[in-house]
């Protein structure tokens, strides 16, 4: 019997052959030579040797194997008004083409090409082109700002850029071409081309030396075959939040991200060919990488590009009217998107109006998600609810409940138990394991599965003492967390400065480093506090500089708008204030976790080292006047 024990074992015992089998779920161009290749431990690569093609794998085979007239992609907008759905046949016309243009534009096996497009089709479209012809794709998320994205630009260096003239917020047409043209005048390095797409709600201004048409290449473009990879040549790096306000590139190989993405759709998700499966997410998320693109494709299933939110576009049924419309068996969102839904709809009377009847499961992941939202699902959608664990380095859950080996009984708060491939060990501050039941450090004893990044692009020291010098042998994972009697892991929070807002990962540190760029701004603090909606939202706190004569009201208004401008709306960051002094130890540390505990109304500790009391007492004071701690 297939269960879970069986796989979890062996996938920790003999990875070698557990992953050997696995690999029979892809086409392979020449089998591998090692399936672990722990040469360079502790880096390790998987199907060292291997050759594939991940564009090949997701569309090609499936039209060879008679797939040709199934829906691969379903586009549906209410922000548009469209719907429109490619078979695995066009899907692979319009890709091919596009890796045409591409090749013609001089993009080449290895180079970087950066993505920056709103959830359209054509956002696959490009992430699958590059995975065809070997260039390494970065998608960077439409809700950052230039700045942001110059960073990226600056870090991958893409030979081109691919976007588009806007995206489209609820009713708010966002153009993306002046954020573009201003990232490439604020990067040193500048990309050669762009192709951008123009959409009929905002045409783009070209400069005619630099920037093409979209369609008009793609039109022109001849169709190009798959380029065979090394299983280890990178596929893509998507950039993720630090301590830093320099992002993270994280690297993800073809072979072993082939591997991962069908074996989670089949003993994961439990998805067949031909069924519709839809990730809310956005494709400048690993969520989007995954399962809105290469799970989906890979398995011969039919994903779904929404654009729209799970509110307001037009209403909290906009979920259940996509389901409902193109039979999705199973979606996967955060669940934030729940309580923004639960809000307006708190006995989810839209639901009614719709046939949930193909719906076998909801997947919720990006942060923690709270029993109370989770039990509301349960009862409202009458699925099961699966939360699951993981993190852009990792590209596919570390602990789930498998629906394709063995359902286990949920219980709220946790998201079940660790998925083979992955051991994991809950440390103290020395590396030593805690007992059941009490809160460690989270770390992943090495070599972490297939799918998994291979390093930090161009940066292997990085990769190191970010993730594996803590812990010899282990990968850190940041979060912390306990595991109960019965091997159910809870995932309780990170242990770095990384937030989650919305189910989107931003680092305080990098907001921190923003303040601390205003002029007037002498040293300041950014938290994140309990939000109901987002899960958390961020706070800030600066003192300003001596003898700066300013209104605080200006500079906290001046504040909201830098962090719009340099890191992006997406950053949510709305509530600041102005202190006298930041409570800190007597070494200079500052207190942040103190006072995110004043913010959220819990139980904390005065450290015995700290400076100055006083300090507290201003900060619970200013928080008081702001309306926290908020009653839960
Ligand atoms: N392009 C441009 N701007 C964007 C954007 C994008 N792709 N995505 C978000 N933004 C903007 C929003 O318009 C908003 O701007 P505003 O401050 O001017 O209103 C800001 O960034 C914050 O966005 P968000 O945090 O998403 O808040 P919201 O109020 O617009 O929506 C939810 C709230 C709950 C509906 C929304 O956050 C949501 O659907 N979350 C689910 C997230 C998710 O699926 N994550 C997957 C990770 S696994
Ligand atoms: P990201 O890299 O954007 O996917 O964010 C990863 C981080 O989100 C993790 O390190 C966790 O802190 C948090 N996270 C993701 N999924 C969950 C979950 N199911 N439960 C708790 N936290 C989660």
């Amino acid at each position: 019997m297939n269960t879970y024990q069986k796989q979890y074992q062996q996938s920790l015992n003999n990875p070698n052959s557990f992953w050997s089998e696995m690999a029979k779920l892809i086409d392979w161009d020449q089998p591998a030579k090692k399936v672990l290749d722990d040469s360079q431990a502790p880096m390790y690569r998987w199907f060292a040797g291997a050759k594939l093609n991940t564009c090949y794998n997701a569309l090609d085979r499936h039209v060879e194997n008679g797939l040709a007239n199934q829906a691969a992609l379903i586009y549906d907008s209410p922000v548009t008004n469209t719907q429109k759905t490619y078979t695995y046949q066009q899907l692979l016309d319009e890709v091919s083409r596009l890796a045409g243009v591409l090749t013609e534009l001089g993009v080449n096996k290895g180079d970087r090409v950066l993505i920056y497009m709103p959830m359209i089709p054509e956002g696959v479209m490009a992430m699958l082109a590059c995975a065809r012809i070997g260039a390494i794709h970065s998608v960077v998320f439409g809700g950052f700002a230039a700045n942001e994205l110059a960073t990226r630009i600056n870090d991958a260096k893409p030979k081109i850029v691919l976007s588009a003239s806007c995206g489209i917020e609820g009713k708010r047409i966002i153009e993306y071409k002046p954020m573009l043209d201003e990232a490439i005048e604020l990067s040193q390095y500048k990309p050669s081309k762009t192709l951008i797409l123009q959409r009929p709600q905002a045409k783009a201004t070209m400069q005619a030396e630099r920037d093409i048409d979209w369609k008009t290449a793609v039109s022109n473009a001849a169709p190009i075959k798959c380029t065979s990879l090394k299983a280890t040549d990178a596929l893509y790096i998507l950039y993720t939040s630090g301590t830093t306000g320099q992002p993270k590139g994280v690297v993800r190989d073809n072979g072993g991200h082939a591997v991962a993405m069908m074996w989670t759709m089949k003993y994961l998700y439990n998805i067949k060919a031909g069924e519709v499966f839809w990730s809310a997410s956005d494709i400048g998320w690993v969520a989007g990488h995954s399962y809105i693109c290469y799970g989906p494709l890979l398995n011969g299933s039919t994903t779904v590009i929404y654009e729209g939110k799970p509110i307001g576009t037009p209403d909290p049924g906009a979920f259940w009217r996509v389901i409902s419309e193109h039979k999705v068996v199973s979606l996967f969102t955060a669940p934030t998107a729940l309580r923004a839904i639960r809000k307006e709809d708190p006995q989810c009377q839209h639901i009614k109006k719709y046939d949930m009847s193909n719906l076998r499961a909801l997947f919720l992941a990006g942060e923690r998600c709270d029993p109370d939202t989770l039990v509301w699902a349960q009862n409202k959608m009458q699925v099961p609810v699966i939360d699951h664990w993981w993190q852009t380095e990792t590209g596919w859950a570390i602990a789930a409940n498998c629906l394709g080996l063995e359902e286990f009984p949920i219980k709220a708060g946790s998201p079940t138990k660790a998925v083979p491939g992955y051991d994991i060990h809950f440390l103290d501050s020395t590396g030593k394991q805690v007992p059941t039941g009490e809160m460690g450090a989270i770390a992943i004893k090495l070599p972490l599965p297939p799918g998994t990044f291979s390093t930090l692009w161009q940066n292997d020291e990085r990769f190191f003492s970010s993730y594996l010098n803590t812990f010899a042998g282990y990968y850190e994972t940041g979060d912390a967390g306990y595991q109960d009697e019965d091997n159910y892991v809870y995932i309780m929070g990170r242990t770095d400065d990384v937030i989650n807002v919305a189910g989107h990962r931003l680092s305080t540190g990098a907001m921190e480093e923003v303040i601390a760029s205003h002029p007037d701004v002498a040293e300041c603090a950014v938290i994140g506090v309990a939000n109901k909606l987002k899960g958390q939202i961020p706070m800030g706190f600066a003192v300003l500089q001596s003898g700066a004569d300013r209104k605080e009201e200006e500079v906290i208004n001046e504040l909201i708008e830098l962090m719009r401008k340099k890191i992006g709306p997406v950053a949510a960051f709305k509530t600041a204030m102005i202190v006298k002094r930041l409570p800190k130890t007597r070494s200079g540390k500052i207190l942040r976790s103190t006072m995110r505990s004043i913010a959220d109304g819990t139980k904390y500790k005065v450290p015995a080292t700290i400076d100055d009391y006083t300090t507290l007492d201003e900060i619970t004071e200013n928080l008081k006047k702001l309306g926290y701690p908020k009653s839960t």
